[in-house]
């Protein structure tokens, strides 16, 4: 099947529900008093029972409908298959807000055919912010149309960053890129969720965001919502995992030529 045979409403469907119900099961518990929480890489890298449970419902719900399909998600890493279909999942991107109680997370869900993104959701379920792109369709929040901000001067512009989760054990952690960048902008936000940070440069709220050391799973929905609404992306390092600049054309790349791009 090509790409242009494919048929990817109920595909579409299928990820706008299991957002919906996995963002469900989040707020069931979210700022609950007895939230387990466990370490991955130290303190600053965790994962909650409410990243499991989000988990567990969007992988079950697209084994139900497609068991042959491949899928990558955070917790519970790849799982083989020959087929085309490939899920990408975080679910639940901003797992340190989560758990502090502050309302700023969500769910993420893409889905590539051959190593294409053709469709990404995701989905902040306390302020019910749900954005969805299909590739060629444009991109949405809550069913309607978004595009990027027209903005140009980067002394004008709101950008979002993020600070890997490995910074107590490398100084190469973005602080360098924030110090270069900060002092040349209308204003720098760490939101703490790189899948919302990349929909609100699709928004236009956002006119630029850049971080480093990301993965698959934060940015591949995001990614191309944001590409839908008019953004250019650049990937600016390769020896750190996903490190990515998004934005609109002229603040995206004004914001590329800051970057360090290597160790800082
Ligand atoms: C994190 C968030 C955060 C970013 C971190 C990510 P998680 O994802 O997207 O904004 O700064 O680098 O790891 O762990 O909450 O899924
Ligand atoms: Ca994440
Ligand atoms: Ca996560």
């Amino acid at each position: 099947m090509t790409r242009d045979k494919l048929n990817t409403d109920d595909l579409l469907l299928l990820a706008i529900e299991l957002a919906q119900k996995a963002g469900k099961v989040q707020l069931e518990y979210f700022r609950s008093k007895n939230l387990t929480v466990e370490n991955k890489l130290n303190d600053a890298d965790i994962v909650t029972a409410a990243d499991r449970a989000s988990e567990a419902t969007v992988i079950s719900g697209i084994r139900e409908r497609f068991a042959s399909h491949r899928i990558l998600s955070e917790e519970s890493g790849l799982t083989q298959s020959d087929s085309p279909f490939e899920w990408v999942i975080d679910p639940l991107d901003g797992t340190t807000n989560f758990n502090a109680g502050l309302p700023l997370f969500s769910v993420s869900i893409g889905l590539k055919y051959d190593g294409e993104t053709i469709l990404g959701v995701v989905y902040a379920p306390y302020i019910n912010e749900l954005f969805h792109a299909v590739k060629g369709e444009g991109a949405y929040l809550n069913g309607n149309k978004i595009g990027v901000s027209g903005c140009t001067e980067l002394s004008k512009a709101v950008v979002g960053t993020g600070f890997p989760v490995d910074k107590m054990l490398t100084s190469d952690n973005n602080t360098d890129n924030f110090e270069k960048i900060l002092p040349l902008t209308r204003a720098v936000r760490r939101l703490g969720s790189a899948a919302m940070d990349i929909c609100y440069v699709a928004l236009g709220a956002f006119d630029a965001f850049w971080e480093i050391n990301l993965h698959e799973w934060d940015v591949c929905a995001a990614l191309l919502i944001a590409e839908e609404a008019g953004a250019e992306s650049e990937h600016f390092r390769n020896d750190r995992n996903v490190s990515v600049v998004v934005g609109t054309p002229i603040i995206k790349q004004k914001v590329s030529q800051l970057l360090s791009r290597s160790p800082g």
